[in-house]
């Protein structure tokens, strides 16, 4: 076995209080998860135990959330994005969400509506999936440099999508005016002055993966010791932590929040003095496009700057590792495709594995015999060019 030092900075949290957030609340998680059990196709996606990879690491059990089998659409952000669609139509149409049904609501539909959003990608394929179901339209801006099959996927599902030359948070600002020209909807994963609504709902959505893996580990019979959670504006971060810290209690989980290095805002934000929102600016040209976003979402902010344990910022090569790691399963464990945003979790424990300070990061991070780590592989191949690059051509390498 070789030893290599991959860059990951971790920072404990200063600013912790464990307190719980109302919003993503037992009851909440349930009423979005109950929405997205009645879409056609649904299934929960399937908690993969990697039992010889853990033992391998030294740790009791590694589960993998795999987002990859979130209905066709290679990853988890649809459900943020089709339960916001959904409760905005509720409001407009004065619908109880409980009764809602997307081919119900289709026909109910007098004005013709269109959405617009911007996206690294998962996002806008979400709500050009929800705005297909619907029989509406949608627009969807993408930073510059987007992959074409992300482009692709999104036009494939009908919706306008231009590729801007801008990086991700002008794209969104750009979305924001042109939807305010137009008369268009933004249904956007992050919060800004006097937009909150959406952007909560698109943060309960997400609490459907937490709900089906709390189910899954009860089956299985196990708690989770660890979450690890990857962030971009930390939508998905502050949704599923702010529910597992409702179920478990924030003092009773070791989570750690992971970001690259070129756009580790929220690691950022948790290293300053006060707790406040720190911005990265610049072309974050990082392989874990999903995460390269510079401005914390206010909304999920609150909730890792007081339930997460830890924050860490990773080099890409850790995230490549992860990936190789996933799709070279050691004896009969499963297989998972992970993409550059979904591997990050599997890569920290490999990188440090790998680390010739192993023993103290494995203290750093509260790691043992005992260890339950559970990770969330929010998407699959979504660019299957560069996925290739990194497996077959050794791309993003762990050496020099
Ligand atoms: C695959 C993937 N993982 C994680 C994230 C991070 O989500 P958030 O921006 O809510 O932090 C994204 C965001 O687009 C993503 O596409």
């Amino acid at each position: 076995m070789s030893t290599f030092s991959l860059k990951m900075d971790i920072a404990n949290n200063h600013h912790f209080t464990g307190q719980q957030s109302p919003l993503f609340s037992v009851e909440e998680a349930q009423k979005a998860h109950a929405f997205h059990a009645k879409i056609a196709g649904y299934q929960a996606t399937p908690l993969q135990s990697l039992d010889h990879l853990a033992a391998h690491f030294g740790i009791s059990k590694i589960l993998v959330k795999d987002e990859s089998y979130r209905f066709d659409l290679n990853a988890f952000k649809m459900l943020g994005g089709a339960y916001a669609v959904a409760r905005l139509l509720c409001e407009e149409y004065q619908l109880d969400i409980n009764e809602f049904n997307f081919e119900t609501l289709k026909k109910d539909i007098k004005q013709p509506m269109t959405f617009a959003t911007a996206t690294d990608g998962n996002h806008g394929r979400g709500i050009a999936w929800a705005a297909n179901q619907l029989g509406q339209h949608a627009v969807v801006y993408m930073p510059k440099g987007a992959a074409a099959e992300r482009v692709e996927n999104i036009r494939a599902l009908g919706a306008e999508c231009i590729v801007t030359d801008l990086n991700y948070d002008d794209a969104v600002r750009l979305a924001i005016k042109t939807a305010a020209e137009n008369g268009w909807k933004v249904v956007q994963d992050t919060a800004w002055e006097d937009y909150e609504q959406i952007p909560t709902w698109i943060m309960q959505g997400y609490t459907t993966l937490g709900v089906e893996a709390v189910e899954q580990m009860q089956a299985m019979n196990v708690k989770p010791t660890h979450l690890f959670l990857q962030a971009g504006v930390g939508a998905m971060a502050g949704g599923v932590l702010g529910y597992f810290t409702n179920v478990y209690g924030a003092n009773n989980l070791h989570s750690a929040i992971l970001e690259p290095e070129l756009a580790d805002c929220i690691y950022r934000s948790g290293i300053s003095a006060d707790g406040h929102m720190v911005n990265v600016d610049g072309d974050m040209a990082t392989i874990m496009v999903g995460l390269a976003c510079g401005e914390p979402n206010p909304l999920g902010w609150p909730v890792l700057r007081d339930c997460a344990t830890q924050f860490i910022s990773c080099q890409d090569s850790v995230a490549a590792l992860g990936m190789r790691v996933l799709a070279n399963p050691l004896k009969n464990d499963p297989k998972v495709i992970s993409g550059e945003s979904g591997a990050v979790g599997v890569g920290l424990l490999a990188a440090i594995y790998h680390h010739p300070q192993r023993a103290e990061l494995m203290a750093k991070l509260g790691l043992n015999k005992d260890s339950v780590v559970l990770v969330i592989n929010t998407e699959g191949d979504t660019d299957p060019v560069h996925y290739q690059e990194v497996l077959w051509e050794g791309k993003h390498p762990t050496t020099a």
